[in-house]
This record gives structure tokens, C-alpha cells and sequence, in this order.
């Protein structure tokens, strides 16, 4: 059987390293895999969940493109599209919010991070921002979703809703199940400041991560300043649960070099920090700084950035819009 693969990324500015190894490097696998079809999304809708400035945004969904294009995904291959311009997304949001209950939504760790202590007073949008996550995965009858760490318990809930959905209107197969995929190692790559924190475009230390805009200088200076210890470099027995720095800065290296952390450790055993951190830079500047430029390159080309959205959205709206017909016509509408 094919394989149909969903995945969406929010236009918020900043892509980073840990968006690219945690979910960007395998798009564009998966595209280049036989039987499969590939829909990957721009999600503008889930972006309004918390403030943005309209100009920002406009600028920041070329730019998620741009972004997708330098990796490596192509719109002849792949649909490319962005969220709110096919509005069965927000049509299948609402319906499947009636079949969604408030303690599923109330176990979602994601929603407690990101509002914080002050619940009272995020979006509405914000608590079911995983809904229309679902609503986005099951509109193209999606098989696969590949996604980071982060995102796993948001998978579950989608299955969960489906499961209700079929078993509501007895329609057993009419929602398609999806299975996450989330790549056993490398799936969650963490700040450079801080190896407990997440890599994120929100943290407000711009040091914490590599942009996947940053330039040869940037990359070098940020592994440079990246945080580490006093100890040598492990050797390959040990285990590095209380050097969470180390470790990832060494999954990072593998990641890039695709090799293991065992062999990683192997080659740095013994060695200085400084030779380690002179390799990871090297690699680092071999892999990102070509994806950086034609970022820029192809951030001058507004036009054709428009014109892959626009073909996008086309093909998008084709399936999702009869996805939602039945899905209406099921509820009795
Ligand atoms: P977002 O930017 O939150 O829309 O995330 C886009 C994709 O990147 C999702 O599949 C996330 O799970 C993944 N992702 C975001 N941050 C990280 C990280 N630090 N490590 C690994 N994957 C990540
Ligand atoms: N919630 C995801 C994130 O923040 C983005 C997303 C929205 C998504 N819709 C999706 C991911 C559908 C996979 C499938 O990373």
C-alpha cells in the first residue's frame, strides 16, 4: 500500500537546526521514497494562536517556504500549500471540536507550557490548537505523520478523535488512522545554552540555536559560545544522562554526519573540546550555510514563492474539500 504523508510546520520565523533534524531532514526523505504521496503545510491558522503582527507573518510564511525549498522539497514532488488558504481545514477544526471532549484536551502538556501560569488568559485557539491538528492530518486521509518528540501526545489525541468520529456515525473506516513517525534517535534536539531545554524559535537568546538563516560566522561564533563542562570528552562506555550538553552537541553531530553516538563518541574519545568543537562547526557550516543561501536567494523571488503556494493550495483543495463534503453528508448535514 502507499504511503500518504502529512506534516505541518508553524510560520513563526527562526527555523533552526532542531526543526531541520527533527522533522525537515526526513520531509524530504520521505518525498524522495517510492509510493508515497507527500503534503506538507504551512500552518498559518495554528500561528494565530498566539499574537502575531500581520506583516511579520505575511513575511514569515515566504519564508517558511523558502525554508522548505532550500532543504530539499520540491512542488513538483511534494504539495506544498499553506493552511488558510484551503478552508476545509477551519470547517473540519469545528466538526471534529464536537467530537473532541475537554479531557483529552485538558491532559495536552503543550497547551500547559505554552500558556503558561496565567491560563486565564491565552487563546481560545491556543487549548484547541491540537483539534485542528487533527482536522489538517485527517482531511488527506494521512497514513504517516512524521513529526519531532515534541509533538507525539498531539498524534495520540488525532487517533483518539478518529476512533470517536467512526465509531459516533458508524463509519469504521472513514477517518483514516494515522501513525506518527518520530525517528527513534535525534528527535528532540535541545537548546546550546541549556541541554534540558528544547531548541526553539521562541527562546529569546538567539545563541541558544542555529538558525537555519545563519551564515559561516554565526555558525562557528554559536559553537564556540555553546555551553559544555569541565570534564574531558567521554569515551564510549560512558553514559552521558548528567552531561546533557555533551550529549547534544555529539547528537548533533551524528544527526549531520549520519553515523551513530557511538561512533561519535568513538572518534572524539580523549580528544580536546576544542578538536570536537572545530569538526561540528566544520560540518555544521557544510550542511546549513547552502541551505542559508538559497534562503536569501530565494527570499528575492516573491513571485515564484507566490506561484508554488498558489499550485499548492489547487491540489490541497481538491482532496480536502471533498474530505469535509462527506464528512458533512456523515453527520447529516
Ligand atoms: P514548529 O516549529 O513547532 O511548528 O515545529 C515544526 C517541527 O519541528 C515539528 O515536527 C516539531 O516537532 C519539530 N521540532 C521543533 N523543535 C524541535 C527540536 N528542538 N528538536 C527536534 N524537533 C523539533
Ligand atoms: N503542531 C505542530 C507543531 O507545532 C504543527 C502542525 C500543525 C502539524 N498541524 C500539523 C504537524 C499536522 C503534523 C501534522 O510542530
Amino acid at each position: 500500500m502507499s504511503k500518504k504523508i502529512f506534516s505541518g510546520v508553524q510560520p513563526s520565523g527562526n527555523l533552526h537546526l532542531g526543526n531541520y533534524l527533527g522533522a525537515i531532514k526526513n520531509f524530504v526523505e520521505l518525498q524522495n521514497e517510492k509510493d508515497t504521496e507527500c503534503v506538507y503545510c504551512i500552518v498559518d491558522l495554528h500561528a494565530i494562536t498566539v499574537n502575531q503582527d500581520p506583516k511579520e507573518l505575511k513575511k514569515n510564511i515566504r519564508e517558511t517556504l523558502a525554508t522548505f525549498i532550500a532543504c530539499g522539497l520540491n512542488e513538483k514532488k511534494s504539495i506544498i500549500f499553506n493552511q488558510s488558504s484551503v478552508p476545509a481545514h477551519s470547517e473540519g477544526a469545528w466538526i471534529l471540536g464536537c467530537i473532541a471532549r475537554m479531557g483529552w484536551l485538558n491532559r495536552m502538556t503543550q497547551f500547559k507550557e505554552k500558556a503558561g501560569k496565567d491560563k486565564e488568559k491565552a487563546s481560545v485557539g491556543l487549548y484547541t490548537y491540537p483539534v485542528l491538528m487533527a482536522a489538517d492530518i485527517l482531511l488527506y486521509d494521512s497514513t504517516h505523520v512524521p513529526v519531532g518528540d515534541d509533538q507525539r501526545q498531539h498524534l495520540e489525541l488525532c487517533r483518539d478523535i478518529a476512533l470517536r468520529f467512526n465509531n459516533e456515525f458508524q463509519t469504521p473506516n472513514f477517518l483514516k488512522i494515522p501513525e506518527s513517525l518520530i525517528q527513534k534517535n535525534f528527535s528532540r534536539i535541545m537548546s546550546l545554552k541549556d541541554g534540558t531545554k528544547k531548541m526553539s524559535k521562541s527562546d529569546p537568546s538567539d545563541l541558544s540555536r542555529i538558525n537555519l538563516t545563519d551564515d559561516k560566522d554565526k555558525i562557528i561564533n554559536k559553537i564556540k559560545k555553546s555551553k559544555t563542562d569541565t570534564m574531558p570528552m567521554p569515551n564510549e562506555e560512558e553514559n552521558l544522562k548528567d552531561r546533557p550538553e555533551v550529549l547534544n552537541l555529539l547528537e548533533i553531530y551524528s544527526s549531520l554526519s549520519n553515523s551513530s553516538i557511538e561512533k561519535s563518541k568513538m572518534e572524539f574519545s580523549g580528544k580536546n573540546f576544542s578538536d570536537f568543537k572545530d569538526k561540528l562547526s566544520s560540518l555544521l557550516v557544510e550542511k546549513i550555510e547552502p541551505i542559508s543561501k538559497e534562503i536569501k536567494k530565494l527570499l528575492n523571488e516573491e513571485k515564484h514563492l507566490d506561484a508554488i503556494l498558489l499550485g499548492g493550495t489547487e491540489k490541497a483543495n481538491k482532496y480536502a474539500s471533498i474530505k469535509v463534503k462527506e464528512m458533512k453528508k456523515i453527520i447529516g448535514f
